[in-house]
C-alpha cells in the first residue's frame, strides 16, 4: 500500500468514526431528551381533564365545567372573579386564601375546586348583608385590624370561624387559634383586639 492510500484508508476510518458518532448523538439525544419529558410530564402532571362541577358560593348556586386540576382558590378568583380571597403562598403557609366551606375554616389553594360539589363555599364577599358590613368586619376597622390590608378576608374569615368555634377565651388562646394566619405588617394586636370585642 503506498503512503497515499494509507492516509486516504485512516481519512476513511477516521471520517467514518466521526460520522457515526455524530449519527449516534444526533439520534440518541432526541429520543432520551424526549424520553425524559415525557416522565416528566407523566410522573409530576396530570392530564387536562374537563369535569362538571355544581357549587354554591356565597348562597349563589353555580353549574360549572372546570379543568379538574383547579384550585378552589383559582376557582373563586381566576374563573368567577371573587378576588376578596387572597393568594399569599399558594401553598397553605399564610391563611391569606381562607374561606369557609359549610361553615368551616379552609385554604382554598389546598382545596381542589372539585372537591366542593355540593358544598357550600362562604368568601368575604358573602360576609356582608347588602350595605351592613358583618360585626367582624366592623371591629376590623374600628380596631385598626389591618394595615395593607391583603390578610384581611383572610385574617376576618378566620376570624369569624374562630369566634363560632368558641376559641376566645383568652388572648393566648385567640392567638393560638389565629396562628395559621399571618400578617406581613404586624397588624396582631389589632387583629386581637377585633376578636375579643366581637366575642363579648
Ligand atoms: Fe393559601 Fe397562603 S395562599 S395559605
Ligand atoms: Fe398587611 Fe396584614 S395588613 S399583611
Amino acid at each position: 500500500m503506498n503512503p497515499s492510500n494509507k492516509e486516504n484508508v485512516a481519512f476513511s476510518r477516521r471520517f467514518f468514526l466521526k460520522a457515526s458518532s455524530a449519527f449516534t448523538v444526533l439520534t440518541l439525544i432526541p429520543h432520551s431528551v424526549k424520553a425524559f419529558y415525557t416522565e416528566i410530564k407523566e410522573t409530576y402532571f396530570v392530564k387536562k381533564v374537563i369535569v362538571p362541577l355544581s357549587i354554591t358560593i356565597n348562597k349563589k348556586k353555580y353549574d360549572l365545567n372546570i379543568d379538574s386540576r383547579t384550585t378552589l382558590l383559582d376557582l373563586l378568583r381566576e374563573n368567577l372573579n371573587l378576588t376578596g380571597t387572597k393568594k399569599g403562598c399558594d401553598h397553605g403557609q399564610c391563611g391569606a386564601c381562607t374561606v369557609h366551606i359549610n361553615g368551616k375554616r379552609t385554604l382554598s389553594c389546598l382545596s381542589l375546586a372539585t372537591m366542593m360539589t355540593g358544598k357550600e363555599v362562604t368568601t368575604i364577599e358573602g360576609l356582608a348583608e347588602g350595605d351592613n358590613l358583618h360585626p367582624m368586619q366592623e371591629a376590623f376597622l374600628e380596631h385598626d385590624g389591618f394595615q395593607c390590608g391583603y390578610c384581611t378576608p383572610g385574617q376576618i374569615m378566620s376570624a369569624v370561624a374562630c369566634v363560632n368555634e368558641g376559641h376566645t377565651n383568652s388572648v393566648e388562646e385567640i392567638k393560638e387559634y389565629m396562628s395559621g394566619n399571618i400578617c406581613r405588617c404586624g397588624a396582631y394586636n389589632g387583629i386581637t383586639n377585633a376578636i375579643k370585642s366581637v366575642a363579648k
